[in-house]
């Protein structure tokens, strides 16, 4: 056995938990959930979660990274604490779960790329959505996102993430900057940035049951947490880093991303005349192409904002994929290749409901939200807070300068982020059991 890898910068930790961080999440999920769930007030409810709940959760999925320096699953056994193996073990198969619709929507955007290289929807962008977005055609570009996605897993990613992220990173920042440019001079600009912005409390109180557990549920998902990513790539950090400055960096980046994203996004929806309280997941996929059939240069905005979004959630399938991977190559003598391509080939055919009709997409993202991942990342919490407790401290301290934070920060996961944990899971058991919500689309 070589010697474990670190991270050879302190950047290269960074880029790769941003480039985790930042995909589909962001980009798409996030302006559409923020859509079908009153607007600003989505955002509002969005950005407490992050700070309140999501930082806190990073920060306890870093301690037991950088603890151990272990895989997920053999991080608890390493802490002495077998039983709650089951939380990598769980966050392992939430991965399997997500990737395989992931995939399936990394497939459209695929193609949207490719319709931008070619022309292919600039007749009719309105019918392209359907045509692409379910059956035979859903299924090949599926394939293909998924092979993508293997082929890097496959070649090894602890240089290959760090290289690769630290280009695709500042690139995304830039591109979007520039696409959020030019979205403020489309003529939907200001409605779309009243919607964006302007919370109407209103709707928060008529429906906190929907809104809260998909704000909070966005926030675990878009900051890779509960699936044991976090605690994968922090186990390759020094302890000279402080986990603090870094969580709140990726906190932020991660969040700018998606509040670009949003810029972007509300003045072409408004300017195509797209209700965005009936957005579903394809409206934004319509709205900007629309768009970029229309305007001058179209062609070469729509392959940088589909580029974009097609590097970004690569990065995060890439990062969803290393948690199985790397920890069946701890445990197994079969080569890291095959083992992608064996864990590819299983994604790739649980992605096949979701490929052929997207009510099944719908499915299993909502249980993702509402389920798993709070569960998940509760679990964690419970562990960090109250087993691990003053020894969790002491590690998030090592290499920080803040100790007064360290107190604050344990008896807040212990108190306030497992009681805003639970009773999301609870709003969100409401609506899956009552709405029926948890009965598959058969
Ligand atoms: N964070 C990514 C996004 O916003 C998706 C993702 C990557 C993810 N890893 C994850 C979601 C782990 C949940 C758990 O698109």
């Amino acid at each position: 056995m070589s010697e474990r890898a670190t991270w050879a910068t302190r950047v290269g930790f960074l880029v790769a938990a941003i480039g985790s961080a930042v995909g589909l999440g962001n980009i798409w999920q996030f302006p559409f959930k923020t859509a079908s769930n009153g607007g600003a007030v989505f955002l509002v409810v969005y950005l407490v979660a992050v700070v309140g709940i999501g930082l806190p959760a990073l920060l306890a999925e870093f301690v037991v990274g950088r603890k151990t320096k272990a895989n997920a699953v053999d991080a608890f056994r390493k802490l002495g604490h077998p039983r709650w193996r089951v939380i990598g073990a769980f966050g392992a198969f939430i991965g399997f779960w997500i990737v395989s619709y992931y995939s399936v929507v990394g497939g459209w955007v695929g193609r949207y790329f490719i319709g931008s290289v070619t022309g292919g929807y600039f007749d009719a962008p309105g019918q392209y959505f359907g045509a692409i977005a379910t059956g035979p055609e859903a299924i090949l570009f599926h394939g293909l996102f998924m092979t993508a996605t293997v082929t890097v897993v496959a070649l090894g990613v602890n240089s290959g993430i760090e290289r690769a992220t630290k280009v695709m990173v500042p690139g995304i920042v830039v591109m979007m900057l520039g696409l959020a440019v030019w979205a403020a001079t489309q003529s939907g600009a200001a409605a779309g940035y009243s919607y964006f912005l302007n919370p109407d409390f209103s709707t928060l109180l008529a429906n906190a049951g929907d809104v809260v557990p998909f704000a909070v549920g966005q926030a675990f998902f878009t900051l890779s947490l509960g699936m044991a990513i976090m605690i994968t790539y922090s186990s390759y950090v020094g302890e000279d880093t402080s986990l603090f400055v870094d969580g709140g960096v990726i906190v932020v980046m991660n969040t700018l991303i998606g509040v670009l994203a949003g810029l972007v996004v509300f003045p072409v929806l408004f300017a195509n005349g797209i209700d965005p309280n009936t957005t579903k997941a394809e409206a934004i996929f319509v709205a900007m192409a629309n768009a970029f059939s229309q305007v001058p240069g179209g062609r070469l905005l729509g392959m940088v904002f589909f580029g974009v979004v097609l590097i970004a959630a690569l990065s995060s399938a890439i990062s969803l994929m290393e948690v199985v991977v790397s920890y069946a190559t701890d445990h197994s003598t079969v080569s890291r290749p095959r083992l992608a391509v064996l864990t590819g080939t299983v994604l790739f055919v649980m992605g096949l409901p979701s490929a052929w009709d997207t009510a099944w997409l719908g499915w299993f993202d909502t249980l993702a939200y509402k389920l798993f991942l709070p569960l998940s990342v509760l679990l964690l919490l419970l562990f960090v807070g109250w087993v691990l407790a003053d020894e969790a401290v002491e590690q998030l301290l090592l290499g920080s300068d803040t100790g007064w934070l360290g107190p604050v920060w344990l008896w807040t996961v212990r108190t306030v982020v497992v009681l805003a944990v639970v009773a999301t899971l609870a709003l969100g058991l409401e609506t899956l059991l009552l709405g029926g919500d948890i009965v598959p689309p058969v």
